[in-house]
């Protein structure tokens, strides 16, 4: 029982860490657990205790050597790679994406700082158009850090009234103000050990700032209505969609606090900056949309693809990411204009227009015409779905809408489609 009777290095003593070193502890665990029958609850908790220790340890090493390796390969970033190499080199580096897609090469930039930032406890700034993939990145630099197993702890600092900020961020003692019922701990102690991200930093009011550049300073809180100070050890990224600088211009922003904050910053591209990818977005989305949705990939008339590709995407992937789940939910077998949001579809895109109908004349039979070619594709929807929803059994449909097979069929006929291609094991539908 040699290792029970040793305590196990400190995870923070742990400079001195090496592979062999902790090989051979965990042989010397191994050992000692062979024998787990015969040890008292009180000795199997200690070992336990050493195991995770030892885990400790193992992920600390880990995010060292990636450290290492990423900081060897700083020197390597004056010879341009081709965008899938730097991908399949952050991959080779074990590298957690959480879902992060693209190969732009300022997408690549933005991961490979984050790469670097992660191991640190250095704080982050990261801004971006809204719906760039902010609070994701955040999520990368916790998950490639030494923190990844601790709290990740998300406050919205657009979101929380004033008066409440100072209580929700750092805690309060009962009786502080009217309705502290209880002692509460704030998220900076919640994230004891974490990571917090603050995001729309830039609408923290200034009080709120004073604050939060007193816990940068001093690592320390105190809660509301305590003069108690309480050691924090949280490390720090923050997210805006403002541009900070005019923000300090402006007189609402601290100029100290933008710096003590950006100590590592990045900045996520717009969508519109790397259109290049938006083709490969379109397959990633789609896969993801028709996997969760449980339905065919999506399928795109030329005419909307094209006005996808062109399209600007204010809202970047977000935008992306929701329009490409509309088109899957609502289109039936192929997509088009027509089913794009009508704040974004363009003019000469009528509502529910068969795909390659010529503009409408607006003759006396327009408005009927127009009428008539809404209802047909109401109805084409309308059965496309109700035969996804049965699993292509034609019967089944006709049963639920009570409605005889024959004229189904017919139905079905007059808009060319195969119940077959919405059977589970069918293809082609696609
Ligand atoms: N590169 C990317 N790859 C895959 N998905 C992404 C990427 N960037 C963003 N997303 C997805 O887009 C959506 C918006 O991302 P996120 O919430 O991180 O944006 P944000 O910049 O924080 O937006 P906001 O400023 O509005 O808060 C999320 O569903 C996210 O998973
Ligand atoms: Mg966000």
């Amino acid at each position: 029982m040699t290792l029970l009777n040793q305590d196990l290095a400190e995870p923070s003593s742990l400079s001195t860490v090496s592979t062999a070193g902790l090989l051979e502890k965990i042989e010397i665990l191994r050992s000692a657990l062979r024998w787990a029958s015969r040890l008292e609850r009180a000795d199997i908790e200690k070992l336990l205790r050493q195991a995770n220790a030892l885990r400790d340890e193992v992920m600390q090493l880990s995010t060292k050597e990636r450290f290492v390796a990423a900081a060897a390969g700083a020197g390597a970033a004056a010879r341009p790679l081709p965008a899938g190499e730097r991908r399949r080199a952050l991959l080779a580096r074990s590298f957690v994406f959480e879902g992060t897609f693209g190969d732009n090469p300022d997408l690549l930039d933005a991961l490979e700082v984050a790469e670097k930032a992660a191991p640190t406890d250095l704080p982050v700034l990261i801004d971006g158009e809204s719906g760039t993939g902010k609070e994701l990145m955040a999520k990368v630099i916790h998950a490639n850090g030494s923190r990844a197993d601790r709290p990740y702890i998300s406050v919205n600092c657009g979101a929380i009234p004033e008066n409440l900020l100072e209580s929700e961020l750092f805690g309060h003692r009962k009786g502080a103000f009217t309705g502290a019922a209880n002692d509460r701990k704030g998220k900076f102690e919640s994230a004891h050990r974490g990571t917090i991200f603050l995001d729309e930093i830039g609408e923290l009011p200034l009080p709120g700032q004073v604050k939060l550049l007193r816990v940068l300073q001093s690592h320390e809180i105190q809660r509301v209505g305590s003069d108690e100070t309480i050691s924090v050890d949280t490390r720090i990224v923050a997210a805006t969609n403002k541009n900070l600088r005019q923000l300090i211009v402006d007189g609402t922003f601290r100029e100290d606090l933008f710096y003590r904050l950006s100590v590592i910053h990045v900045t996520l591209p717009p969508l519109r900056a790397r259109k290049d990818e938006i083709p490969l977005l379109f397959a990633y989305f789609g896969a993801e949309a028709a996997e969760s949705l449980k339905r065919q990939p999506l399928r795109m008339t030329p005419r909307l693809r094209d006005f996808l590709l062109a399209y600007e995407y204010p809202g970047n992937i977000r935008e992306l990411r929701n329009l490409i789940y509309r088109l899957s939910c609502l289109a039936g077998d192929t997509a088009d204009l027509a089913h794009l949001p009508a704040d974004i579809r363009p003019r000469s895109a009528p509502v529910q227009a068969q795909p390659d109908q010529p503009p409408v004349a607006m003759s006396a039979g327009a408005l009927g015409e127009a009428r008539r070619a809404a209802s047909d594709e109401a109805e084409r929807l309308f059965l496309e779905r109700g035969l996804r929803e049965v699993g292509g059994t034609v019967a089944e449909l006709a049963r639920r809408c009570e409605m005889n097979r024959p004229h189904l069929q017919m139905l079905l006929k007059k808009h060319g489609i195969r119940s077959r291609d919405f059977r589970p094991t069918g293809n082609g539908a696609a």
